[in-house]
């Protein structure tokens, strides 16, 4: 089964995500190595406290919880509390996590722990900006021996941008992490907005959370209602995208996505472009292809799976 480190920002959605994996390893579909955390939708002090506070929700205080990035490369960073609420987690009333906060640096332990393992062995889900993910590639470029893969929510090509008219959040955040990570050679996925925006969650699921009869699924119930109402293109599309989740499905059950190998670059300079994806559809350039970009998804399956991993939580 894969073993997973989830590198997020929380987040509604990478809530929704991090409770995810956590009800599939539950299942047994899935090892959960670690949370790390980057400064996002919210401060990296905030993010890392929602991310103790979830792995509590789980029932997972033995979960391993790593501090990363305070900041983006080079630009200053851009937060989203007009979506996630001014915590991260709609203004939810937080408890104390019980979950400790590792001393070391999530660079650190990823490098530490990817030179380790056995080689191709370890899938990284990264679900916020990729500043930690490419600090570490550039910091240890043999640490990219133990990755199997990097699946990442982030990017947009047939979707518009949700932060600029061009431009997706993580990538807009930490443009030049991103190209880092694009150009380091490391097999790569992306779940764009063009397939999360397939993955709405809708009145009715939220329902089905609502009514599950344990702990997680009312909770979340809540939480993703906050942020259903928040979501802007929930009243266009008739719900909200579930971004992050979407790279938890795709790194455990890839066949629930339509996928193209591409060659993808970031914008890192545009005025106007800054953080968009130039995807090189029709091979125009001649470059090799360094991603598999997802088009599509079955999104009931989606759903199925997502339903089954709360319920198998507290
Ligand atoms: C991404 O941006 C964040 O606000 C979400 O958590 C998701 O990772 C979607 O663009
Ligand atoms: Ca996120």
């Amino acid at each position: 089964k894969p073993q997973l480190i989830i590198d997020t920002d929380p987040g509604q959605d990478d809530a929704a995500a991090i409770l995810m994996a956590l009800g599939l390893e539950k299942l047994d579909l899935v090892e959960v190595l670690a949370l790390t955390t980057v400064a996002g939708n919210v401060s990296l002090h905030n993010t890392s406290k929602n991310a103790c506070v979830i792995a509590d929700w789980a029932g997972r205080s033995d979960m391993a919880v790593y501090a990363g990035a305070e900041k983006p490369f080079i630009k200053s960073l851009v937060t989203a509390q007009h979506v996630h609420g001014h915590n991260g987690l709609g203004g939810m009333q937080l408890h104390k996590a019980q979950t400790p906060l590792k001393v070391l640096h999530a660079v650190a332990y990823m490098v530490d722990m990817l030179t380790h393992v056995e080689p191709y062995s370890v899938t990284i889900c990264a679900v916020g900006p990729l500043t930690n993910i490419a600090q570490m590639l550039s910091l240890a470029p043999e640490a990219a021996r133990g990755i199997k893969e990097i699946v990442i929510m982030g990017g947009s090509f047939f979707h518009p941008g949700n932060v600029t008219p061009m431009a997706e959040f993580n990538f807009y955040v930490d443009p030049h992490a991103a190209q880092i990570v694009l150009q380091a050679g490391v097999p790569l996925r992306i779940l764009p907005l063009d397939v999360t925006h397939q993955a709405l969650l809708t009145q009715a699921r939220i329902q089905d959370l609502a009514q599950m009869g344990n702990d997680n699924g009312p909770r979340l119930a809540t939480l993703l209602d906050h942020y259903e109402r928040h979501e802007q293109a929930s009243l266009h599309e008739g719900g909200a995208p579930l971004h992050d989740p979407c790279a938890i499905a795709c790194a455990i059950f890839p066949e629930l996505f339509e996928q193209k190998r591409v060659h993808v670059a970031v914008e890192t300079q545009g005025q106007l472009t800054m953080g968009a994806c130039v995807v090189d559809w029709w091979n125009k350039s001649k470059a090799v292809p360094n991603v598999n970009w997802a088009t599509a998804v079955d999104d009931v399956a989606f759903f199925e799976l997502f339903n089954a991993a709360i319920a198998a939580l507290p």
